[in-house]
């Protein structure tokens, strides 16, 4: 039994894949493509679900690369039109009633973003089936784990397609409304080519005082990655929610 549990399938400290993976992704990507977004219909779920597998079928979970997902992202690309993009960090939600409101574009809006969201997975060496049991954590056992490495990638290429105005929404609760780890301070803010122009917006919880501001040193961090790449930079602060959402 103590054999079993370090060396078998439920060695890992993550909870394993999502049950039914591939028929999530077969079923998002056809609502997707047909409903969502109609436009996108050409592309082949059926390609694009064999692709995300053989990402990660049969691959130590442990050493993901950006090359292999390469093959997915190509089919495709996380690009949305020019200056309809909104980043956030730690704001998932209210982020995404944003971007739906002014029908603007998170990386989830994204047909792999839209596919991936919320899901778990990982393989294992000689098998062709996802682990169930447990995947890597990204503390615990390792960084180089098949979700975060796809985040990571699908981000940066999400970041790096940004132009004209882009919008971050950060949670201006935290005492750092800016994170430097996180993947928009690691990868998308990095990532930004130079001209185009970031807004961020700070929102705070609704009857609550802000805890940090674009005054902060937190934001100054951020202006600092920015100003290094040529970036434009505004920045909104002391809103609530329900501001944020009527009024910006
Ligand atoms: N579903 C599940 N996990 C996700 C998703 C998703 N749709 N998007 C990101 N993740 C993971 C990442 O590993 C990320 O580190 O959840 C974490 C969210 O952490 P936060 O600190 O709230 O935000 P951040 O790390 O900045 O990531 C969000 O990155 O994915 C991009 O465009 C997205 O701007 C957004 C930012």
């Amino acid at each position: 039994i103590y054999k079993w549990h370090y060396s078998g399938l439920n060695r890992w400290h993550g909870a394993g894949s999502t049950a039914d993976f591939q028929k999530i992704i077969q079923e998002r990507c056809d609502t997707y493509t047909q409903t969502i977004r109609p436009g996108s219909r050409s592309r082949n779920c059926q390609a694009i679900r064999q692709a995300f597998m053989s990402a990660f079928i049969s691959k130590d979970p442990c050493k993901a690369t950006k090359e292999d997902y390469n093959s997915l992202i190509n089919l495709a690309p996380p690009t949305v039109p020019c200056g309809q993009q909104v980043f956030w960090s730690k704001t998932k939600e209210l982020a995404h009633e944003y971007a739906k409101r002014r029908r603007l574009m998170t990386l989830e809006d994204t047909l792999l973003g839209y596919l991936a969201d919320g899901l778990r997975w990982c393989g294992e060496p000689g098998s062709s089936d996802l682990n169930i049991w447990s995947c890597p954590d990204w503390r615990k056992d390792c960084r180089t784990n098949y979700v975060s490495v796809f985040w990571e990638v699908l981000s940066e290429r999400f970041a790096e397609s940004a132009c004209n105005t882009v919008r971050v929404v950060l949670n201006g609760s935290l005492e750092n409304a800016f994170d430097s780890m996180s993947i928009f301070g690691r990868v998308e803010a990095p990532n930004l080519r130079p001209q185009v122009e970031l807004e961020a917006w700070l929102v705070h919880d609704t009857g609550k005082p802000p805890s940090d501001s674009c005054s902060g040193s937190s934001i100054r961090k951020l202006k600092s990655i920015l100003d290094g790449r040529n970036v434009k930079f505004r920045c909104m602060d002391n809103l609530s929610r329900d501001q944020f959402l009527q009024r910006s």
